[in-house]
């Protein structure tokens, strides 16, 4: 079993929660991720790892509550344990030798860019951040991501806070008026396909972290195959981080709503029988 630590709401859907993980977090490394199982009964769900600390043995997700497991795992307090925490899952992420990186968060994908942005900025790499959501209340883990930044730009859909528009205008600018030679992007597809469009006609090498369905995470049952540079890949094993040059990310678009019907029908058949 692994207790909870801590718990804090970050937004209205988004929860951050600290497990005690001593064996995790003895090996985790940024970009790599846990598989998590509330209970015997429950389902696997895939969570990267957004922080550890290897001194207290602790783990840290944040968790966006979007249908029946993620939102029974937010409910869970402090001093509640889950069943199992697998990991660490996942290829970390290979930063080579930047000198100068642009970070990219969307909407939770921020919880998931948070790490590697600590890790560059402790490599003394200089990190610029950019962090996209729909609207002010869903801004997260701004004081964060500002103390292992350079420059922290936020964008929102709505202009309720820091610039209207989208992560890719700021990011065009930033290319146009300065040289990086590395993005990393991680949030809804879309936005990392679109970040992958801006930084190709500059040449900038771009990390994506992809969120494929993954069932067994060992590369055992295929659920989680992406196509990269024509080449099939396990997300799980070869990934989650690809060459966001070589993605086809209008195949991981169709793949990911493939389910989205059964899930909801799954959802609403275990609330029904858990009453
Ligand atoms: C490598 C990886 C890292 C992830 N990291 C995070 C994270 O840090 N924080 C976070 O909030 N979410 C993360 N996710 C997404 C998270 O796993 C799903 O939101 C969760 O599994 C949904 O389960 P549910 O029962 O709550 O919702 P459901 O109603 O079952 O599904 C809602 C949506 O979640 C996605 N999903 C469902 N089951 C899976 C599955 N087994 N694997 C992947 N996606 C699934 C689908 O897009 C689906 O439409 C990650 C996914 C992957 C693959
Ligand atoms: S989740 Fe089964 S092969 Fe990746």
């Amino acid at each position: 079993m692994y207790k909870i630590l801590e718990k804090k709401k970050l937004n209205e859907q988004v929860t951050w929660i600290t497990l005690d993980a001593p064996f995790v977090a003895r090996k985790v490394e940024p970009g790599q991720f846990v598989i998590i199982r509330i209970d015997e009964k429950g389902e696997r769900v895939p969570l990267t790892v957004a922080d550890f600390d290897r001194e207290k043995g602790t783990v840290t997700i944040v968790v966006q509550a979007v249908g029946y497991s993620t939102k029974k795992l937010s409910a869970l307090n402090v001093g509640d344990s889950v069943a199992d925490c697998v990991g660490p899952l996942g290829l970390p992420t290979e930063f080579g030798e930047p000198k100068k990186a642009i970070v990219i968060g969307g909407g939770v994908g921020c919880a998931i860019a948070y790490p590697q942005a600590k890790a560059l900025h402790n490599m003394g790499v200089k990190t610029d951040v950019i962090a996209g959501f729909r609207n002010k209340d869903i801004v997260i883990l701004e004081d964060e991501m500002r103390k292992v930044s350079d420059n922290y730009y936020v964008t929102t859909d709505d202009g309720s806070y820091g610039e209207k528009g989208f992560v890719t205008d700021v990011l065009k600018r930033l290319l146009e008026s300065d040289s990086y030679d590395l993005v990393i992007a991680i949030g809804p597809i879309p936005m990392m396909k679109f970040v992958s469009k801006t930084t190709e006609p500059f040449g900038v090498k771009t990390i994506v972290s992809l969120n494929p369905i993954m069932i067994d995470g060992t590369g055992m049952c295929g659920g989680c195959r992406v196509s990269v540079g024509g080449e099939t890949k396990f997300a799980c094993v070869d990934g989650p981080d690809f060459d966001g040059h070589k993605v086809d990310f209008d195949e991981l678009m169709r793949r990911n709503s493939f389910y989205r019907e059964e899930e909801a029908h799954a959802c609403r058949m275990e609330a029904a029988i858990n009453g």
